[in-house]
């Protein structure tokens, strides 16, 4: 008995949303650059399509197959944009759950709540085949900021949950969990290592938020809206700037131990007097640029045309993300050495990479 799109969105809507593929508007193609992910996603997304086909070879391997996935990274960097686009690409369907959607005042409902999402999931990847679930925010559920004095039975709980999934994958149910986090950092240690694969996203590079924007002016200009030329025109020009003078830096990196980081490239004089859209827009997420792109728009649809000067301007208005995460980041790291948390000192040297040089 396979479940119809209707049944499948009844069952999980007190969880999550449930997105089918022929509902999916995001192709790959939409998120520029990333390219290391989306080879591991192809790979993921095309053992999981065969999955019923290859379990008895994978159980052979005594290798428990295990198919959990661990998207982390800044918000807007693309985790749920390109996880529905491959769930389109190879017609899984996909449940995004809210994970504080989960988290009641009662510990133990947190916990049948889990295993319930988990069990509908499962049952509906029995019958229909692949099935992913999405938890978003999976720190919420995940973490030891929720409270204190449960630290280590939410711990439990949701190690018990992985354990689940282990389970359910071993009799080669198609069901692949995936995980997405803004707060790796606060993600408990047990709960990182139980996922197979931790794709790490980023803030795009000023080379990947060039082709971010570019993609974004096309757009505009293909729905006939008018794009002043100098907007490409310093694009190119600013580019050619900043990566000549990146270049130089790798190089003298190259020769000089001492210098070890890119961030020299920001505070060149050349680049800052300059001033253009890449150098404002160091920080920014895809998201960010998107919305700074929305705002420029409706200037264009006033004035008839996207000027230069308006697009750099609201790109300067919407802000970029860099500048929060940096705030939560340094508030967690002396909130957790404050309280000499044992995990912490543990993965200590992990916590404190900061993000590279962008
Ligand atoms: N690398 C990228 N290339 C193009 N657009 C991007 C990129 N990263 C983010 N975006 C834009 O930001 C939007 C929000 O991304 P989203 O998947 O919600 O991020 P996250 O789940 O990491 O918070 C995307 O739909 C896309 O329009
Ligand atoms: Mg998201």
């Amino acid at each position: 008995m396979t479940f119809s799109d209707d049944e499948i969105k009844e069952r999980l809507e007190k969880y999550g949303t449930v997105y089918l593929p022929k509902e999916i508007v995001e192709t790959i193609d939409d998120i520029l650059g990333n390219e290391e992910i989306k080879e591991r996603l192809e790979d993921f997304f095309s053992s999981l399509k065969k999955y019923s086909e290859i379990v008895e070879k994978l159980k052979k391997t005594k290798l428990v197959p295990n198919l959990t996935v661990l998207l982390y990274g800044p918000p807007g960097t693309g985790k749920t944009s390109l996880t529905r686009a491959y769930a389109k690409k190879f017609n899984i369907p996909v449940c995004v759950v809210e994970s504080d959607r989960l988290v009641s005042a009662l510990l133990g409902d947190t916990v049948k709540n889990i295993r319930k999402v988990v069990e509908l999931a499962a049952n509906i990847a029995e019958e229909n085949g692949a099935f992913i679930l999405f938890f978003d925010e999976i720190d919420a559920v995940a973490s030891e900021r929720s409270n204190v004095h449960e630290v280590g039975e939410i711990k439990r709980a949701v190690i018990s949950f992985l354990q689940i999934i282990d389970k359910i994958n071993y009799f080669g149910t198609p069901l692949a969990i995936f995980g997405a986090t803004n707060h790796q950092d606060q993600l408990d240690s047990a709960i990182w290592r139980r996922f197979t694969f931790h794709l790490k996203f980023d803030f795009p590079d000023f080379r990947l938020r060039k082709a971010i924007i570019e993609s974004f002016i096309k757009k505009i200009s293909d729905a006939k809206i008018g794009v002043d030329d100098s907007i490409l025109k310093n694009l190119d020009a600013e580019f050619e700037l900043i990566n000549l003078k990146a270049e130089n830096l790798k190089s003298l990196m190259v020769k000089d131990n001492a210098i070890k980081s890119l961030s020299a490239l920001w505070t060149d004089k050349e680049i800052i007097e300059n001033g253009g859209v890449l150098y404002t827009t160091k920080g920014y997420t895809g998201a960010d640029l998107e919305r700074g792109i929305r705002v420029a728009l409706f200037k264009a649809l006033k004035n008839d045309v996207l000027t230069y000067e308006n697009f750099l301007r609201s790109l300067e208005l919407v802000g970029g993300t860099k500048i929060h995460v940096e705030q939560q980041y340094y508030l967690s790291a002396t909130k957790r050495m404050n309280s000499n948390n044992k995990n912490f000192i543990k993965r200590g040297k992990e916590n404190l990479q900061m993000p590279r040089e962008i």
